[in-house]
């Protein structure tokens, strides 16, 4: 890690704790809630193990496991023996429980076109194209990279090759070609599911397109699955080229197929799917998650955070490309037999009341969304909801970044009517499910905090030398092994030791983000302590916007930061030195951004460009991203008593400003 690492132990309660305002449970909720015995927490600390087998056994297992954890520091087993399989729980099992005809999927796209599958129907679905998967000759540990639209298929994908022990890959629509290929080749995939296309805000996302642009450099791709969007709708052939032999068309391969398929007996310690995140390296990690542990952990989180009942309609606002889209739109709630609503598109297409629209449409009771998203709406306005009823929601979540309390209020009064819970909740793609959260029938909220551990978890905060800070800040930690916790990253175990395991020893988590603990013992998320930027609730690393910077011909070194950005959170900053008889202008700017949209996918785009001589650096040659982020902010500038040429950040600042007027 560089120069961005602050001590956040270095700051006093005060310069947080300003929010005093309290949101206690209402009786009503707190008396119908999943959870509502406070002694949970201290049963589950004095005995994680029995706490976690009891939610281990609401689920299905083929055969029952034999030891609940072993945990080698820093590697765990979880259910160890035990034998499941993940689409079994999601499927099977609710139709074997006479709840074949309950909705799993109200599906939304974009364009208003819309569908509903009932388990019964979801489960032959998946069987059926768990059966072409097969036909194509994918086998159990075979990993599949899934880059389709947020139609039913995406759903449908992951838990088809979850039945037959495959393991996904799902890759966001929103990345480049590029950021594909370097996925499909690190997880050495055989097979991409995508679609012909998918929308976003009334425009086609052409992702077979980018498909055989990425494949073109992965050799171990032996098939690829196209859906095709809209059956009327026939893309040309420089739109979606389908190379015979090698491509095939979703409705064609499951045609004539069994609506029956065998699972496949998955160990607890099995692996269900990785998922590649930003770290602080240009490469991003496949992240590994295995099957007993994980559904364990999401099964138990949607039914005591969320306080899902029968009746629910859920909405996770997330794409399934993130963990989030995972974990509470596939896994956590089809664990728990939820009818989901799930929707193609972006929330103003084709206005900004479409969210709204969509909970009333399908009664929608619990919705979950990201602070990003909730900034934006507070800038279109309260009268986008107040057109819409939406008083069927009990239930909001939050998650992604830390809420700024002004947004929390805005979305308790407007979203919420001041009457129904707000769950902030804590987690990354590394935990697998929520960490640090309200129990909705227990925990009395304050705006902008994710407040405690969920029981079982054992968070806390240390400071850099790793002794416990009981008030104040630093560093948030997690203690003790827990069932949905990455198990390593992909192909690189060292990684895996080195990133999480190694800042205090080998047996304390270390997620990377600062954090502070009030006087209640409450905690208040501050934001990443690493090079890793929180774009509108997206990780980014900067070293690879800058090694996206570096790859254009004329770049000679760049520089990456984040800077704070009223709608999300943070937006993307370089500084840029460009070679030698180069001449920098507004044409080269717009370059440069198109140039990282394409290496990488819009979401890394540079918000601003900055050209400059001099990048500032310490003795020692490294660059002082800190005093950039204080540029970047206009902030004061920080200590610059160990710049090589102090200079060179004043004359940065000033030209910023410029820019910025
Ligand atoms: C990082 C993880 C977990 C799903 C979405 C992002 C930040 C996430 C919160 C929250 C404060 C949060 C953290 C974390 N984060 N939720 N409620 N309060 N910060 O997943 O891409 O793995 O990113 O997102 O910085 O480390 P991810």
């Amino acid at each position: 890690m560089s120069e961005k690492v602050v001590d956040p132990s270095n700051l006093s309660i005060e310069d947080l704790l300003h929010e005093q305002r309290k949101f206690p449970p209402s009786k009503e909720f707190q008396s119908q809630a999943n959870i509502n015995d406070e002694s949970i927490y201290e049963l589950a600390a004095k005995d994680p193990e029995t706490y976690w087998a009891n939610w281990a056994k609401e689920l299905k297992w083929s055969q029952p496991w034999s030891k609940v954890c072993e945990w080698t520091p820093p590697h765990a087993k979880w259910f160890l023996g035990g034998k499941l399989n993940a689409s079994v729980n999601c499927l099977d099992r609710h139709v074997e429980n006479g709840l074949g005809n309950k909705t799993a999927i109200l599906w939304e796209g974009e364009p208003g076109d819309s569908r509903t599958l009932t388990y019964q129907q979801l489960l032959d679905e998946v069987s059926r194209f768990a059966n072409g998967l097969r036909k194509l000759g994918i086998r159990k540990g075979d990993r599949i990279a899934v880059y389709m639209p947020m139609t039913p298929e995406a759903i449908i994908a992951c838990l088809a090759t979850a039945r037959i022990g495959a393991v996904h890959s799902v890759v966001f629509g929103g990345f480049s070609a590029e950021s594909l290929s370097d996925r499909i080749q690190d997880a050495s995939a055989k097979l991409v599911i995508t679609g012909d296309f998918g929308w976003r805000r009334g425009k086609k996302v052409l992702l077979k397109q980018a498909v055989d642009e990425a494949v073109v450099t992965c050799p171990t791709i032996t098939n690829i699955v196209v859906l095709k969007r809209d059956q009327k709708i026939t893309l040309a052939d420089d739109q979606c080229y389908m190379v015979s032999g090698r491509d095939v068309w979703w409705h064609e391969l499951v045609e004539g197929l069994d609506s029956v398929c065998e699972p496949e007996e998955m160990d607890s310690e099995d692996m269900l799917f990785t998922l590649y995140t930003s770290g602080t390296t240009g490469k991003p990690k496949g992240i590994v998650h295995t099957t007993g542990g994980y559904m364990t952990g999401v099964y138990a989180t949607t039914k005591w955070v969320f306080d899902l009942k029968p009746d629910d309609v859920f909405w996770c606002t997330a794409d399934v490309g993130w963990i989030t889209g995972h974990s509470y739109i596939i896994y956590g709630p089809l664990s728990n037999a939820a009818t989901i609503v799930v929707y193609e598109g972006a929330p103003d297409a084709p206005d900004k009341g479409r969210f709204w629209q969509i909970v009333e449409k399908y009664k929608v009771t619990i919705f979950y969304t990201a602070p990003t998203a909730i900034r934006a709406f507070m800038k279109w306005g309260e009268s986008w909801p107040q057109k819409s009823d939406l008083s069927t929601l009990r239930l909001l979540g939050s998650v992604g970044e830390p809420i700024n309390p002004e947004a929390w209020m805005w979305y308790h009064k407007y979203i919420g009517g001041e009457k129904i819970p707000i769950v902030d909740t804590w987690w990354q793609t590394e935990t697998g499910a929520i960490m640090i959260t309200p129990l909705p029938g227990l925990t009395t909220t304050k705006p902008g905090s994710a407040t405690k551990s969920f029981p079982g978890i054992s968070a806390e905060v240390l400071n850099e030398k790793g002794e416990k800070v009981e008030a104040g800040g630093g560093y948030v930690c997690i203690t003790k092994p827990w069932p949905s916790m990455l198990r390593t990253i992909f192909n690189d175990d060292q990684r895996y030791v080195d990133t999480y395991w190694s800042k205090w020893n080998k047996e304390t988590y270390f997620p990377g983000d600062g954090i502070k603990k009030d006087e209640e013992g409450y905690f208040w998320f501050l934001g990443r302590v690493d090079d890793v930027m929180n774009v509108a609730g997206h990780r980014i690393g900067t070293a690879e916007v800058e090694s996206a910077l570096v790859d254009h011909e004329v770049v000679a070194e760049s520089a990456v930061v984040g800077k704070k950005h009223d709608i999300k959170g943070e937006a993307i900053v370089a500084f840029v030195i460009v070679k030698e008889g180069i001449t920098p202008s507004e044409e080269l700017l717009q370059e440069l951004k198109q140039h990282v949209s394409k290496k990488i996918g819009p979401i890394a785009r540079p918000e601003d460009i900055l050209f400059t001589a001099d990048l500032p650096k310490t003795r020692s040659g490294k660059i002082m991203r800190r005093l950039l982020r204080d540029v970047a902010d206009g902030k004061a500038l920080g200590d610059t008593t160990t710049l090589a040429d102090p200079t060179v950040v004043e004359s940065l600042r000033k030209k910023y400003e410029a820019i910025e007027e």
